[in-house]
């Protein structure tokens, strides 16, 4: 989607080094768990840094609409008070989960195995993205699913009242498609197996296990199989949430782009399922330290460090990667334009069902900036101009997608003549601070 009606444009323009330290947001992925699972637990959950991003908030609506207890005491400080496994209560209304994929097809886990029924929503990015992939694996469960067609929003889903476990190898690399079979495990009797070929963030497997669920791994023909135990009481947890690479990656990559820059980012998740661009800039040759390694409320943290030391070398980025760092792709791609040589992105085409068709948005976007690209059905090539080669001087559709509107306004940092997205607005969905955090690095956004 284009231009949408009350659009935000944003226009970044070059304007010396990003400098000082940025506190990027709490992690989406975790602060979306914290809600569910605090949800789903008996007791009072206290959360520390969740992400107050519209996304989340969704999910904290969602659940207060399903019964539980869920209130903000000050700043990223939250508490949900559970309703126990299997306790969900019909909501009156319509769930509105926003821009969020992972809100929804969480939350739809989470409900499909208590006998309630709800209707499902968004706007107009999720409500064409696929659900399909979701309502297979739950209908196995015994839930039932009436969407539109092609099995898009808006969606009832009836969850399952006597449901079955299931064993389920995943189609698709995707976390919240795992997620969503674990999570409706948890209200089946006997054991789930969820069968990943491909590590996909582990975050939901480590929260269950935080709140005291029966999880173990075991190595299956198809590849590793999560197999969770039906049924457990869930204990309700303090959840610290770790600062979010996918976030960090925006101030890391303008960093990197502009000449003179040094910023560090404290507390960010060093998530070994996350890590795919820190490893792909290492190979570009870029600076980055860990300082600081520890394990903050179960996941590692550390305090990042990065200087721009030069022009970048393109490099191809391997498919096996792709999981590890699926939601860094566009602003790698807007790195790799600052770079020398080809940037090779393969085994992408997940990309083509987030928020927005991300590759044809990247390469629509990086050509209208004078960039040369060439995209097939699933992987994307950037040839790189060096780090004061972007033409840039154009307008960019955002097409309702945060990472889009961010990875081109880093660019626009970059680039000889000012880079317009069309819609900051979106950008609201995961680090509302953006553009304010970037402004105190010295950026020049307007
Ligand atoms: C997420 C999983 C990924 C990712 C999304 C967050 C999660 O989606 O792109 O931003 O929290 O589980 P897929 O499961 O579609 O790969």
């Amino acid at each position: 989607m284009s231009q949408t009606s009350g659009a935000q444009p944003m226009t970044a323009r070059a304007a010396g080094p990003l400098r000082g330290t940025a506190a990027v947001p709490g992690d989406k992925s975790i602060s979306h768990r914290a809600l569910i699972l605090g949800a789903l637990a008996v007791g009072e959950t206290r959360i520390s840094g969740l992400l107050e991003g519209q996304d989340v908030l969704d999910t904290a609506a969602a659940m207060r609409a399903f019964g539980a207890g869920v209130e903000r005491d000050g700043p990223g400080a939250w508490r949900v008070h559970g309703v126990g496994v299997g306790g969900f209560a019909e909501p009156e209304d319509v769930i509105d989960c926003g821009n969020s994929g992972t809100g929804v097809r969480l939350i739809m886990g989470a409900m499909a195995t208590s006998p309630v029924a709800a209707t499902f929503t968004g706007d107009a990015s999720l409500r064409r993205r696929p659900m399909g992939r979701i309502t297979e694996p739950l209908a196995r469960f015994g839930a039932r699913a009436f969407g539109r067609a092609g099995g898009r929003l808006p969606m009832t889903l009836l969850g399952a009242a006597d449901p079955l476990p299931v064993r389920y190898v995943l189609p698709v690399a995707s976390a919240q498609v795992k997620s969503a079979v674990l999570l409706a495990g948890l209200n089946a009797p006997g054991e789930t197996v969820v069968v990943e070929r491909e590590a996909t963030r582990d975050h939901t497997e480590r929260m269950l296990a935080g709140f005291g669920a029966a999880l173990r791994l075991e190595e299956a023909p198809e590849g590793r199989a999560i197999v969770l135990s039906g049924q457990p009481e869930l204990r309700a947890q303090a959840v610290v949430v770790p600062r979010d690479p996918s976030s960090a990656a925006f101030p890391v990559c303008a960093a990197l782009m502009v000449p003179g820059s040094e910023v560090r980012i404290p507390g960010v998740s060093r998530n070994p399922t996350r890590d795919g661009l820190y490893v792909t800039l290492a190979e570009m040759g870029a600076e980055i330290a860990f300082e600081a390694p520890r394990i903050e409320g179960g996941e590692p943290v550390a305090d990042l460090r990065v200087r721009f030391t030069g022009a970048l070398r393109g490099v191809e980025v391997p498919p096996g990667r792709a999981a590890r760092m699926i939601d860094e792709y566009p602003v790698l791609a807007a790195l790799a334009a600052t770079a020398e040589g080809a940037t090779v992105m393969r085994g992408i085409r997940e990309l083509r069902v987030k928020e927005s068709d991300r590759i044809d948005a990247m390469a629509r976007g990086l050509a209208a900036c004078g960039v040369r690209v060439e995209e097939t059905e699933d992987s994307l090539t950037v040839h790189g101009m060096g780090p004061s080669g972007v033409p840039g001087g154009a307008t960019v559709a955002v097409r309702l997608d945060h990472r889009i509107a961010m990875s081109f306004l880093c660019l626009g940092l970059a680039a000889r003549a000012p880079v317009t997205v069309d819609d900051a607005g979106p950008i609201a969905t995961s680090f509302p601070a953006f553009p304010d955090l970037m402004r105190g690095l010295g950026a020049d956004l307007g």
